[in-house]
């Protein structure tokens, strides 16, 4: 433990019993389990993973900030969008996935009561039972009058009409990570010696050498005029239940929209040959890093998202994919200056605070590019205002 990390006894406590449970699944397991597994338990096991226990995670003296605790103007244009969806079905309902702490729920339902144009049920899946108890908290004292449509649920709901979204939870999915040695495929996993976990590589077996290679094409194809060697080394990760988990939650919906927030690129940037470290990376106390192994439990693990293996999971869901473009076009294009002037309401200092924030959402060196949005649709024909300015589907 390093005495500037400021964790209390008891966190030091946690982190070292989930140490110890990963390490005795390592010894049962003969010595080495893939680094899908590791992160696995890291963030989910029952009672110790990051976001089965109690970690604060978000907002301040947590790890890590999200749009919607940037600014509630991240709620109101996600809400103008769902409303054109909501227009479009009978009675629509909205699901959503990994709710954090509740704060982009408030937000989408006091945007869309004051466009007349409520869901009939706010469903929310939550994986974190101290999230959902946070959600529960700030949604009753916000907005208790909407207390009875929020409906918190522990599987997916019977197929509804509306919309389904997710910010920033694809990105939390495990991932398994591959090297790429200058003649064969890896699979790196883990290990437990001296008291310490490390990485440690298998040869990937036929059906994985078969995925990297799919996912390297470009970077592979283009070694021999970098040099035969410049991609000796490379490591980078992909998700294997990114398809079926997301196909999963559209298959709940009947007609309507799924919107999907993260970061992440189309593939043929994803592997690029320069980023030959990969994406995964992990938040403790505001700061990235990218030691997975450091302070499991209380650390988040994460990696960005592929959208083109995601647009891929939009057929195999029944699903039209519908938009993708980049956080800052969809919020111009759900005319995020008129929600500033309407939150503002004419208060300069207010105006310049709500500037700020959009700026954070919106510039390229922050949020603006980094975050793409998504929409799948299905069984409706709709122009969706968040991916009408700028359209990145060609890139996928
Ligand atoms: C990075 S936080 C984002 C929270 C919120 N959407 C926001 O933007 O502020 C990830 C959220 O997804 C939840 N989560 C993580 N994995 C999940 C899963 N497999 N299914 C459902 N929720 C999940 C976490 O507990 C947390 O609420």
């Amino acid at each position: 433990m390093r005495p500037d990390d400021g964790i209390s006894d008891e966190e030091g406590r946690h982190t070292l019993r989930m140490r110890d449970s990963i390490a005795r699944e390592i010894a049962a397991a003969g010595g080495w389990i893939s680094f899908e597994r590791y992160m696995d338990l890291a963030l989910y096991e029952p009672g110790l993973g990051y976001y089965s226990a109690g970690a604060r995670k978000l907002g301040a003296g947590g790890d890590f900030t999200t749009a919607p605790e940037i600014s509630s103007l991240f709620g109101a244009c996600v809400a103008k969008q769902c409303a054109e969806v909501l227009r479009a079905v009978r009675e629509g309902s909205i699901l959503e996935v990994g709710a954090g702490t509740g704060r982009l729920a408030v937000d989408l339902l006091t945007r869309l009561e004051s466009l007349a144009q409520l869901p009939s049920r706010y469903f929310i899946l939550e994986v974190s039972a101290d999230l959902k108890e946070r959600q529960r908290r700030l949604l009753q004292a916000a907005l208790p009058h909407l207390g009875n449509r929020v409906v918190w649920l522990d599987a997916l709901p019977e197929p509804f009409d509306g919309v389904i979204l997710a910010n920033e939870v694809l990105d939390a999915l495990p991932v398994t990570r591959f090297r790429w040695d200058g003649a064969m495929f890896e699979e790196l996993g883990v290990t437990f010696q001296d008291g310490a976990f490390s990485s440690a590589a298998r040869p990937a077996d036929p059906t994985m050498t078969e995925r990297c290679k799919t996912l390297m094409a470009r970077a592979l194809s283009e070694e021999s005029s970098l040099g035969t060697a410049a991609l000796d080394g490379y490591v980078s990760e992909y998700c294997p239940r990114l398809q079926s988990w997301a196909a999963g939650m559209a298959r709940s919906l009947r007609t309507g929209a799924v919107l999907w927030f993260d970061y992440g690129l189309p593939r043929a940037q994803y592997y690029l040959a320069e980023r030959r470290d990969g994406t995964l990376l992990c938040h403790f106390r505001h700061r990235v890093h990218d030691d997975p192994f450091r302070y499991p439990g209380l650390s988040d693990i994460t990696a960005w998202v592929d959208f083109t293996a995601l647009a891929e999971a939009a057929a195999a869901a029944d699903c039209e994919l519908a938009g993708f473009t980049t956080q800052a076009f969809f919020l111009a294009g759900m005319h995020i200056d008129a929600e500033m002037h309407a939150f503002a309401g004419g208060d300069a200092n207010r105006f310049a605070r709500l500037a700020n924030q959009a700026r954070q959402l919106m510039l390229p060196g922050e949020m603006g590019e980094r975050f793409k949005a998504m929409a799948w649709l299905r069984g409706l024909d709709l122009e969706l205002s968040g991916f009408a300015l700028q359209d990145l589907r060609h890139s996928l």
